[in-house]
């Protein structure tokens, strides 16, 4: 099954939107190629859009051993049931080294966390981000129609690419949404090319964070760096004659998608299963991307001070940790790699008695409903980042459990924290503390437990994937109606 589309009107318009990332992985088959969805958070948020709206989806051509040059640059999707069209772009294995694994995220993605130390600002990987920005911009300006179409930019692999399309085509009405975190400016200069890339993203009329503090910090980069005025209550910026919109709006996810495979029977019995395979009784889950970002090694420490603090959960309680394998050419991915890997083994050494072991430990990515049978299975979900834009989990985690059951442990790092107020959150670092509050969500009492949960659900609900669409989408329609008045 495929995720439910989201229902937005348009009206006139077309959207077309540019990733890094494709919709579709593409696979050589006995007779042609196979499709498969992308697995990933912006992805998956993008193609329940695009299959409603029918628009123009610009993207990187993608990884693989496939020679991508065999496909069309220009394709209808899905294959089996075509909703909307992919530009795609091509990138060389030279490129995509220092665009994607280069620039993208061994300077930005460390730098936008805070992780200055895994930052590497090399000449070759700004010239190669650039030179594929320019490839984006192209690309798009060669399929963009003006008059009837809305430009919507995704993610830090693309800040230079508005820029460069305004250079080209002033009236083109742009806006991004940045994915990750925007750091304080005071971090964010570390950057040799700040000028270039703040330029470049405030060639957009809006752009968009999950967070008002994202805002606050990038208004704030804008104002020390470039010396533009700013105000910071109604967060606009002032560029010359233009007025640039930041846009605080968190990303969500399809409730009634999550929901809807949550309540479903089958689900319900493969969560029985997956705790009766798990041999435990009482499930705690993790799930992130394999990435230095997500604490999956500070959440090992704190399962381990767990046990050492209430021995009584020994034989009782498991971990079970689903860490997908990302970015895996890049050396601080597999130096974590190696780290999770120790720890598992150590920590299970130290506690594993009569068949019992207290962490499962997957290193896969696994299908969105499938992973909604763990959700429901899980007591516990701990998901405690060192720092994360958003994290789409806890909030997939709340949509998933249509029964209302279910504790959430969150880090006080990630952006969702601040969209569930009642949660009481935890510093990753403080390990004591996670392993009361780890506790803490063990014990809670039914009450409190489907209370918690209902808040977080209506929540979730109430801000949703398709809340968030259109209030992006109806920010860049101002945004383009004030630039034709
Ligand atoms: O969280 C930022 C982000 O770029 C998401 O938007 C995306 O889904 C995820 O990281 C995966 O990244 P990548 O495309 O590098 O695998």
């Amino acid at each position: 099954m495929t995720q439910t589309p989201v229902d937005i009107d348009l009206k006139d318009k077309r959207l077309v939107i540019c990733s890094n990332r494709e919709p579709y992985k593409v696979t050589p088959a006995d007779s042609g190629y196979e499709y498969e969805a992308t697995v990933g958070g912006l992805v998956s948020a993008l193609i329940p859009i695009m299959r409603a709206t029918g628009g123009l989806w610009v993207s990187w051509a993608g990884g693989g051993d496939l020679d991508k040059s065999e496909l069309p640059s220009t394709q209808s999707l899905p294959a089996e049931e075509p909703k909307f069209t992919q530009r795609r772009v091509f990138l060389s294995e030279e490129e995509v080294n220092n665009y994607y694994y280069g620039f993208a995220n061994q300077a930005l993605w460390p730098l936008c966390h805070y992780f200055l130390e895994h930052a590497r600002f090399l000449q070759e990987h700004w010239d190669a981000y650039r030179n594929v920005n320019a490839k984006f911009a192209r690309a798009i300006l060669e399929e963009v129609n003006i008059d009837n179409d809305l430009l919507w930019l995704q993610d830090y692999h693309m800040a230079l690419v508005a820029g460069m399309i305004k250079d080209e085509n002033p009236d083109i009405t742009t806006s991004i949404f940045w994915h990750i975190p925007f750091p304080h400016s005071d971090f964010f200069r570390f950057i040799p090319w700040r000028v270039e890339i703040l330029e470049g993203l405030l060639g957009n009329d809006v752009i968009g964070f999950h967070l008002p503090q994202y805002c606050r910090n990038f208004g704030r980069a804008v104002n020390d760096i470039l010396g533009y005025d700013w105000d910071r209550e109604n967060l606009e910026i002032y560029v010359e004659d233009r007025v640039v919109k930041l846009l605080p709006r968190g990303i969500g996810v399809n409730f009634e998608y999550f929901n809807g495979i949550g309540s479903d029977e089958e689900t319900i019995e493969q969560a029985r299963r997956i705790k009766q395979d798990l041999n435990c009784n009482r499930l705690i889950l993790g799930v992130d991307r394999l990435d230095y970002s997500k604490g999956i090694k500070q959440r090992l420490l704190a399962l381990e001070r767990f046990l050492e603090e209430y021995p009584d959960y020994k034989g009782e309680v498991s971990l079970l940790q689903i860490a997908v394998p990302s970015r895996t050419h890049v050396p601080e991915y597999q130096a974590m790699k190696e780290e999770i890997d120790y720890h598992v083994g150590r920590i299970n050494g130290k506690f594993s008695s009569n068949g019992w072991i207290p962490i499962h430990y997957f290193y896969y990515g696994l299908p969105q409903e499938e992973l909604i049978a763990y959700y429901r299975a899980a007591d516990v979900a701990l998901i405690t980042p060192i720092r994360d834009g958003m994290n789409l989990v806890a909030k997939e985690f709340a949509a998933a459990r249509a029964d209302e059951d279910g504790a959430l442990v969150l880090g006080e790092m990630a952006g969702a924290a601040s969209e569930f107020p009642d949660l009481v959150a935890v510093n990753p670092f403080d390990l004591y503390s996670c392993a009361r509050a780890l506790r803490a969500a063990l014990e809670m009492s039914d009450e409190q437990r489907y209370r918690t949960m209902n808040a977080m659900r209506e929540q979730v609900q109430k801000k949703d994937l398709k809340w968030w669409i259109e209030e992006n989408l109806h920010e860049l329609r101002e945004a383009e109606q004030v630039s034709v008045s």
